[in-house]
């Protein structure tokens, strides 16, 4: 394989949607299957939307296609996203079929959120695990500009080449995790905040609002511009060695969801979707707050 021009993509949600918006308005042709045929229906307007949304060529749509049988929607792909279900039993089965169902030079990616590369490869002969491996896009994946490209010990050098190439290519900022960890990297760090975020709460040290608006009132604004690791180097390693002799002990390492998360689950009190969660929400307040980041992120990005 040259460059791989055919994609296919597995599970027509809201990242296979989003996804084949990106690669169909940079030119490739994209072929996307779901087992559901009301999903499947839905493809050629939801990627308009999107197409039409960032003010890309609305012709674009015209190279989506979709199928509603696996092995014919990845029988000639030179790469196969998968985005369905984040159920590891369910992508297992389903890459045991793409291999079987794609030629040897077609890569295979996962868009899992969490779910090990390796685990979700865990039914395929070492031919077919060479050219498996991850590609985490973030949502909406049209507007961030991240993807990690996820190599397992399995995965074989080429894939990976090919898999950065193609992404920069379509005008993504890949980058190349190099052992297969949970949560990779960006969800380890976003975690690792949320978990502390929820232990401040859970504490009674202040409320949800108070959590976030200090970030958004301080770190949050310079982390664009400035990550942690420029940070500590600003401020000096050695002072950031002294902070840490003094915090670490002291932030949350629990290994389980906080109680006060399990209890707001059991009362169904599941955030914007059901009306209530850390904060109360109408459904205006809960658009409000959609239309905010997409339009803060259209600002900063400008597609
Ligand atoms: N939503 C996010 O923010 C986000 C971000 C990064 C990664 N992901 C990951 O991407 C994947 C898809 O997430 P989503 O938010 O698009 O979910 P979604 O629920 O919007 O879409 C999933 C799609 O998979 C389809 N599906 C169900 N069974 C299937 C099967 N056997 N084969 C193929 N398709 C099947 C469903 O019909 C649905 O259309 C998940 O693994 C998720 O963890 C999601």
């Amino acid at each position: 394989m040259s460059t791989p021009e055919r994609i296919a993509i597995i599970g027509a949600g809201m990242m296979g949607n989003g996804i084949a918006a990106v690669f169909a308005a940079r030119g490739h042709s994209v072929t996307i299957y779901d087992p559901f045929a009301e999903a499947l229906t839905a493809v050629p307007g939801r990627v308009s939307g999107v197409l039409k949304d960032l003010g890309w060529d609305a012709d674009a749509v015209k190279r989506v296609r979709t199928e509603a049988d696996l092995a014919r929607a990845v029988a000639d792909a030179d790469f196969v996203t998968e985005a369905a279900l984040e159920k590891l039993p369910l992508k297992q089965d389903l890459f045991v079929q793409l291999a079987a169902a794609t030629g040897p030079d077609c890569v295979l990616a996962s868009n899992t959120s969490v779910i090990p590369i390796t685990d979700i490869a865990a039914k395929l002969n070492d031919r077919d695990a060479a050219r498996m491996l991850g590609t985490h896009w973030w949502n909406p994946p049209y507007l961030i500009p991240l993807v990690e490209v996820v190599q397992t010990v399995r995965t074989a050098p080429e894939p990976i080449q090919k898999t950065l190439d193609l992404l920069r290519r379509i005008g993504k900022k890949p980058v190349h995790v190099k052992r297969d960890v949970p949560g990779f990297v960006g969800n380890r760090l976003q975690h690792a905040l949320w978990r502390e975020a929820v232990a401040l709460v859970d504490a009674g040290v202040c409320d949800a609002a108070t959590v976030d608006e200090v970030i958004k009132n301080s770190f949050g604004i310079r982390l664009p511009v400035l990550a942690p690791l420029e940070n500590a180097d600003l401020v000096g390693l050695d002072l950031t060695q002294d902070i840490h002799d003094v915090i670490l002990k002291h932030l949350d390492r629990s290994e389980a969801p906080a109680a006060i998360l399990r209890e707001k689950v059991k009362k169904g009190e599941l955030g914007m979707k059901s009306g209530k969660g850390f904060y109360d929400w109408t459904p205006e307040t809960a658009n409000a707050v959609r239309k905010r980041m997409l339009d803060h992120l259209r600002a900063v990005l400008k597609p």
